[in-house]
């Protein structure tokens, strides 16, 4: 409780702030890199014409401003709606077992302490998918608990087009397999810029 408060305080100062100064140029900040570039945010922009799994038409519109100042209302509300398996996301445990889904495994039931901090990114051979052979040839240091994988998917832009590509560069079952017993792993991303 006392967490919270100290959040919504914090929120409170810069509303007004925010307020105070009234500034006719203002240019919301986009940052990338935060904290001396300790922490860089690698989300991906969400657009309309943005993949969506199994579909040519992208994602479609996700984003409305329902209420807006413009048309008379006393602030800015938008409502959004798109699927969770999209664009820069984490993948729940119960996304792909389903007794994991039924006993309650969503992202709130993984670790904060893996999701953050140093990562490797590697880049993998364009001409194969990440197989146990592919895995074997990166020499990833024991250790090391989180990779980014640059693979053809980003080569191929496949993020900035809108008709889904099932060829895309995944893991095999044994890529999977040699990297649960030979590594010290934890998380696994898809760079995709
Ligand atoms: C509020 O919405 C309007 C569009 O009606 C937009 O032009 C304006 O930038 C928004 N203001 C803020 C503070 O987001
Ligand atoms: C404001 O309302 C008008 C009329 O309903 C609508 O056409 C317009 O799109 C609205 N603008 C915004 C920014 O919500
Ligand atoms: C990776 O696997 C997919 C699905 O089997 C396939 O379509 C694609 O061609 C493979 N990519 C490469 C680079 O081998």
């Amino acid at each position: 409780m006392k967490y919270q408060a100290v959040v919504a305080l914090a929120l409170v100062v810069t509303i007004s702030v925010t307020a105070v100064n009234g500034d006719d140029n203002l240019i919301p900040p986009r940052r990338e890199v935060y904290d001396n570039g300790k922490i860089f945010d690698i989300t991906h922009r969400y657009q309309p014409d943005m993949p969506a799994f199994e579909t040519n038409d992208g994602i479609g519109q996700f984003l409305w401003l329902p209420k807006s100042m413009k048309n008379g209302s006393i602030a800015n509300n938008s409502e959004m709606k798109l699927p969770t398996h999209t664009g820069t996301h984490v993948d729940a445990p119960g996304h792909v077992f389903d007794h994991y889904f039924d006993a309650g495994f969503d992202v709130d039931s993984l670790d904060l302490h893996v999701l953050n901090g140093p990562a490797l990114l590697v880049d993998v051979p364009r001409d194969s998918n990440i197989t146990a052979e592919v895995m074997k040839s990166l020499n990833i240091p024991r250790g090391v608990k989180r990779v980014l994988f640059r693979t053809l998917n980003t080569d191929r832009r496949l993020m900035f087009q809108k008709e889904f590509d099932s060829s895309y560069v995944g893991f095999t079952v044994d890529g999977a397999k040699w990297l649960v017993e030979n590594t010290d792993i934890k998380l696994v991303g898809k760079h995709s810029r």
